[in-house]
């Protein structure tokens, strides 16, 4: 009723997300903020095996990652679709190629995230399943860092094509084309099942599910696959 007029929900909102979300959520949030003034909202931003921690001592209200935990039952709404991508300087040899078999790829020197990360994980398994070895050249805890190596020449990684948002069109980066890549993962916002949500954490629930800039972000990244 009353609560539920524009403006008057209140209240604090906790939410932990992977480093990858860095690239789209606080800008979503932003007409949310404006929206709902009394929602004093905290965010943190670490890697996957953190988030899982703090969903494990109930430290937030809404915690969102790409791969669903296994040791908790929780309530998950899907919100946008994560891939993977290959990514080289502009000027690498690999950049002008298509259809690069993985082994080749595989040859390459690698930009690691940290043990932890989601994303590690993913380019981990990916290595498992083509029976691969890994050439790490280097490893760092930050997306933004990897970029930079990169542009150094110091290496390819796989990361979020979500980093690259920023980047799009200034010819620094190429996504390479290769063998089974990229990797299609999609974000979750979820909470444990038997925790019952708070009215601004239900709120932003609903805002996520009704925001259009994600559904429209979803229908083109699914037409491209
Ligand atoms: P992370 O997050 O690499 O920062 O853990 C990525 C993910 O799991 O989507």
């Amino acid at each position: 009723a009353i609560a539920d007029m524009k403006g008057l929900k209140q209240g604090q909102l906790r939410l932990s997300a992977v480093s990858t979300t860095k690239y789209f959520l606080p800008r979503i949030i932003g007409p949310f903020c404006q929206k709902y003034p009394g929602v004093e909202l905290s965010m943190r931003f670490t890697n996957h095996e953190r988030i899982l921690q703090y969903l494990n001592e109930n430290q937030d209200d809404v915690y969102i990652l790409s791969q669903l935990p296994s040791t908790m039952d929780v309530n998950a709404h899907r919100i946008l679709e994560n891939p993977l991508v290959p990514i080289a300087p502009a000027d690498h040899p690999l950049a002008s190629e298509s259809q690069i078999p993985f082994t080749r790829f595989a040859e390459e020197a690698f930009i690691m995230r940290e043990p932890g990360s989601g994303t590690r994980q993913a380019l981990e398994e990916l290595f498992y399943k083509h029976e691969s070895e890994l050439n790490v050249r280097m490893e760092l805890g930050s997306n933004e860092a990897i970029k930079q190596a990169i542009l150094g020449g110091l290496g390819v990684s796989v990361l979020s094509q979500h980093t690259l948002t920023l980047e799009k069109d200034t010819g620094l980066f190429a996504i390479l084309d290769v063998e089974d890549l990229p990797i299609y993962r999609n974000w979750y916002a979820i909470y444990p099942v038997g925790k019952q949500p708070s009215v601004v954490a239900r709120t932003f629930l609903d805002y996520l599910e009704a925001d259009p800039e994600l559904t429209r972000n979803n229908r083109q990244l699914t037409m491209e696959n």
